[in-house]
């Protein structure tokens, strides 16, 4: 019960306030150090907040040589912040994945779940630009 309640507050927030994790203690009368247990051992929960948009640069091999890291920099430059890190404004959250499965039309860029595949730097601009 105590994960499915938690992933409806990450669904909520796009992250586990914690204020929400301690209604969750007091409610449930589950010891606030078994909460934060929970909280922190599936990679799914972040206790930071996290952007409106979740970005991955896939970085696995068949992307990697098609010159992920360049438009992975690229996408740090333009947003400012590194990956792993969120912007200021929570517009994003860019992170890394090692393939997605679609290695023939990489390098691939991951936006919310969406796929954008043959990506190069000069896509970077229009793409961060589509989304509000
Ligand atoms: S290595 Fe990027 S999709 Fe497979």
């Amino acid at each position: 019960m105590l994960v499915g309640i938690l992933q409806d507050i990450q669904a909520e927030y796009h992250y586990l306030p914690r204020e929400a994790l301690e209604e969750v203690h007091r409610g449930l009368g589950i010891p606030l150090t078994q909460v934060y247990s929970v909280a922190t051992f599936f990679k799914a929960f972040g206790l930071t907040p996290k952007g409106r948009h979740i970005m991955d640069v896939c970085l696995g091999t068949a992307c990697h040589v098609r010159g992920a890291v360049r438009i992975l920099e690229r996408i740090e430059r333009e947003l400012g912040i590194k990956a792993g890190e969120t912007t200021k404004d929570l517009k994003f959250t860019l992170g890394t994945v090692n393939c997605v499965g679609t290695c023939a039309l990489g390098p691939m860029v991951i936006v919310d779940g969406q796929y954008a595949g043959q990506m190069n730097t000069d896509k970077v601009k229009p793409l961060l630009e589509s989304y509000d």
